[in-house]
C-alpha cells in the first residue's frame, strides 16, 4: 500500500467506525436498539417550520468537488442568491468554483481550507443564511448539526446520516435550534417524479398499496479514484458495512406520493443481500494484485432488496446495486387500487383512466381499428386498450399531469439542467421558499426517515433478515401533519 493509499484507508477506516454498529463483526446484541416509542423531546416540533421572509439568500459551502462544485454554478443563475464562501480541503476544487463565479461577474466568495474542521470558522460568519454541504457520507451530520447550532440552515447532501443515532442527531438539533435541515433529495424534483406525484394526488392510481424504488447505478469505475473524488472514500463503504448504502434517490420520491411523514409513516423494514462478487472481481481484473484494491474485502452484498411495511399498511420495495454491469435504474414504481406506473422506462397501466384520457383511448382505438378492417386482414381484431397491457406512450399523460412547478420553471431547469434539470429546480424551490418564508417541501424527519433505512438495512442483513423498527422519527406528528401539497 502506498504511503497515500494507507492514509487515505486509515482515514476512512476511522471515518466509518461510529457507522460500524452494523458491520460484518456486529452480533445481535450489538444492532441498534430502536426504542417502540420515540423518545420524548421538550421542543417544538418543526414540521411545517417557517422563517422569516430573507430577501437575499446568503449562502456558505462546505465542500465543493463533484456534487458542490454543481451546486455552486446552480446557485449562480437563481436571483436573490449570494455566495458568500466556500470551504474545502483542496485549493483547486474552490478555485474553481471562484473562477466560475467570476465568468458569472459575480463577487468571490471568502474560502476556508486548511483543516477538516475549518468549516467551522465559516460557521462563525454571522452575514451566512445557510449552508450546502457536499461532503463525505461521514461529514453530513457533523456538519448539518455544527450548522444548525451556529445559527444557519442547513441543506445537505444524501444521504443525510449513516446511523440511527445519527438521525436522532439532526432531528433533535432541528428541534432544539427551530433551523430547517433538509437533506437535498434532488430527485423530488424530477419531471416524471413530479408529474406522478401530481398523478397520486389526483387519484389516478386509486388507494396507493405498493411502491418500487431503487438505486441501480454500475459505479464500480469509481474504484479507480484513489487519492481523490468520490471513489476515494465511498469505495471503503463496500468494504465496512452491509445493506442498502444509498436509499434515498429512489425512495424520497415514492415516499411523497404516499404521504409518508404527513398521513402515514414507515413501521419496519426486513433486507436481505445477495453476496458480494462484482467488486472483488473488478479489482482483480483492473488492479495489480498488490494494489490496495485488491486488499480490501468488499462485504456489501452486490444487490440488496429491503421491503418497508407502513403504518396504513403499505409496501415498499427498494433495491441498491451500484455494481452489476446493467443499465442504471430508480424503478419510480407506484401501485394503487385503480393501476400502475412504472418508470426505467415510463409506462403506466389503469383501469378507469381520467375522462380526458380515456377518450384518447377510444379515439386511437377507433383509428387503430378502422386502419386493421380497411386493410381487409382476417382473424383476430385489434384488441382495446386496457389494463393488462403498459401504455408507453406518456405524451398525453405528461399533457395532463405535468406539475405546476415543472411547467413555470421546466425551461430554466432544462437550461441550467444538472440531472435533466431537477438539481437546478430543487435548488431553485429552496431559495424560493425561503426567501417567501414559506415552509421546505423536505424537512429533517424525511432526511432521517429515509436516510436510516441504510443502518437498518444492514441490521437485518447481518441478523438473517430479521425485521427491524423504523423509528418515528416525527414523535407522532405525522397523523396530524398536511400532505405535500402540490405547489405551483
Ligand atoms: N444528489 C445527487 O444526485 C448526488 C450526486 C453525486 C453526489 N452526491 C453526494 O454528494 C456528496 C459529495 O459527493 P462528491 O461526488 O462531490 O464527492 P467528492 O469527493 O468529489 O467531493 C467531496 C468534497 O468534500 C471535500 N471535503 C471532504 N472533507 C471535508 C471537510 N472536512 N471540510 C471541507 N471539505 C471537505 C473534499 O475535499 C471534496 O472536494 C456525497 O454525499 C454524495 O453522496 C449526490
Amino acid at each position: 500500500m502506498s504511503k497515500f493509499n494507507r492514509r487515505n484507508f486509515i482515514k476512512s477506516v476511522a471515518a466509518v467506525t461510529a457507522a460500524t454498529i452494523t458491520t460484518s463483526q456486529a452480533s445481535p446484541d450489538t444492532f441498534t436498539q430502536v426504542p417502540k416509542k420515540s423518545p420524548i423531546s421538550k421542543n417544538k416540533t418543526v414540521m411545517g417550520l417557517t422563517s422569516p421572509k430573507m430577501s437575499t439568500v446568503r449562502v456558505g459551502f462546505i465542500g465543493v468537488g463533484e456534487r458542490g462544485y454543481g451546486h455552486v454554478k446552480h446557485c449562480c443563475h437563481i436571483e436573490g442568491v449570494e455566495i458568500k464562501a466556500i470551504c474545502d480541503l483542496h485549493q483547486d476544487v474552490m478555485d474553481k468554483s471562484s473562477q466560475y463565479m467570476i465568468e458569472q461577474g459575480l463577487q468571490v466568495p471568502d474560502q476556508y481550507t486548511g483543516s477538516d474542521l475549518s468549516y467551522k470558522d465559516m460557521l462563525s460568519r454571522q452575514d451566512i443564511d445557510i449552508v450546502i454541504i457536499s461532503t463525505p457520507w461521514r461529514w453530513h451530520t457533523p456538519m448539518s448539526v455544527d450548522t444548525m447550532e451556529s445559527g444557519k440552515h442547513a441543506f445537505v447532501e444524501v444521504p443525510a446520516a449513516t446511523t440511527v443515532e445519527e438521525c436522532w442527531q439532526l432531528v433533535d438539533t432541528a428541534e432544539r435550534t427551530q433551523k430547517n435541515c433538509m437533506m437535498m433529495e434532488n430527485v423530488c424534483y424530477g419531471r416524471d417524479e413530479l408529474m406522478v406525484l401530481n398523478m397520486a394526488r389526483q387519484g389516478v392510481f386509486g388507494e396507493l398499496l405498493h411502491g418500487e424504488a431503487a438505486y441501480i447505478h454500475e459505479l464500480r469505475w469509481q474504484m479507480k479514484e484513489i487519492d481523490r473524488k468520490t471513489g476515494s472514500w465511498r469505495t471503503y463503504w463496500h468494504a465496512k458495512t452491509q445493506g442498502n448504502l444509498y436509499p434515498t434517490h429512489g425512495l424520497g420520491p415514492v415516499s411523497q406520493y404516499m404521504n409518508i411523514n404527513r398521513g402515514d409513516r414507515f413501521d419496519y423494514l426486513t433486507s436481505t443481500s445477495s453476496q458480494a462478487l462484482g467488486r472483488q472481481s473488478y479489482a482483480q481484473r483492473e488492479f495489480p494484485a498488490d494494489h490496495e484494491r485488491n486488499q480490501l474485502k468488499y462485504i456489501n452484498g452486490d444487490m440488496n432488496t429491503t421491503v418497508i411495511k407502513t403504518k396504513l399498511g403499505r409496501s415498499i420495495m427498494i433495491q441498491h446495486d451500484t455494481t452489476t454491469p446493467r443499465p442504471y435504474s430508480r424503478h419510480n414504481y407506484i401501485q394503487g387500487t385503480n393501476g400502475a406506473f412504472a418508470g426505467f422506462p415510463n409506462r403506466i397501466a389503469v383501469e378507469s383512466p381520467p375522462k380526458n384520457i380515456a377518450l384518447q383511448y377510444d379515439n386511437e382505438y377507433q383509428q387503430t381499428l378502422k386502419q386493421w378492417q380497411d386493410s381487409g386482414k382476417q382473424g383476430r381484431e385489434p384488441s382495446a386498450p386496457s389494463f393488462h397491457r403498459w401504455d408507453h406512450q406518456l405524451d398525453k399523460w405528461q399533457a395532463e399531469f405535468d406539475h405546476p412547478l415543472w411547467l413555470k420553471m421546466g425551461d430554466a431547469a432544462t437550461k441550467n439542467g444538472g440531472h435533466g434539470g431537477m438539481d437546478f429546480l430543487m435548488l431553485w424551490r429552496m431559495m424560493y421558499c425561503l426567501q417567501h418564508g414559506e415552509a421546505l417541501d423536505q424537512d429533517v424527519y424525511d432526511a432521517a426517515a429515509w436516510s436510516v433505512i441504510a443502518p437498518l438495512s444492514a441490521d437485518s442483513v447481518t441478523d438473517r433478515s430479521n425485521s427491524k423498527d423504523i423509528p418515528d422519527f416525527t414523535r407522532g406528528v405525522w397523523q396530524t401533519a398536511k400532505p405535500l401539497g402540490i405547489i405551483s
